[in-house]
């Protein structure tokens, strides 16, 4: 497998994982995730970079995706928390920079009971979507991720 840097980011009220809301979110914080990784992927776990940008603004997590198109990133696994369901401008800016991108959730959008998370803006502008796994859901996301860019490559 060849090596690929991939970018974590996390949108609104996902900087304290762990403690917000464990009945929901679960009690591990992003520092678990290395080895969640390792478990699953073995020795590739080692061809991927990981790097992790955690903002509660919109803008600020435009602007990070925006830099992804000169920063050698090789593609986005992207947790953008309540902004999924209400940002058209997040939705505008995955469809122009064309990164290829991942949408991540702990919890299971589908399962749960406020309606308006069961619909995701950003959906139509990601290769696909990892749900209700807690944070192995951002595993599988790198995972997946990592195998659609090896392909790409091949
Ligand atoms: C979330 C689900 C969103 O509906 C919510 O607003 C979040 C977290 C998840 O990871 O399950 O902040 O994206």
């Amino acid at each position: 497998m060849k090596s690929f840097n991939i970018l974590i980011m996390n949108g609104p009220n996902l900087g304290h994982l762990g403690k917000r809301q464990p009945e929901i979110y679960g009690t591990q914080g992003m520092d678990n995730l290395p080895a969640m990784l390792k478990q699953l992927m073995g020795d590739n776990a080692g061809r991927v970079t990981l790097q992790h940008f955690q903002s509660n603004s919109e803008g600020a997590l435009i602007d990070r995706l925006e830099a992804t198109r000169a920063d050698g990133t090789s593609g986005v696994v992207l947790n953008a928390g309540a902004y999924t369901h209400t940002s058209l401008a997040l939705a505008d800016c995955l469809a122009w920079i064309k990164i290829p991108c991942v949408e991540a959730h702990i919890s299971n959008v589908l399962a749960r009971s406020e309606q308006l998370r069961q619909r995701s803006l950003i959906g139509r502008h990601v290769i696909g979507v990892v749900a209700g796994f807690g944070l192995m859901s951002y595993a599988l996301g790198v995972q997946a991720l990592a195998m659609h860019l090896q392909e790409r490559e091949e």
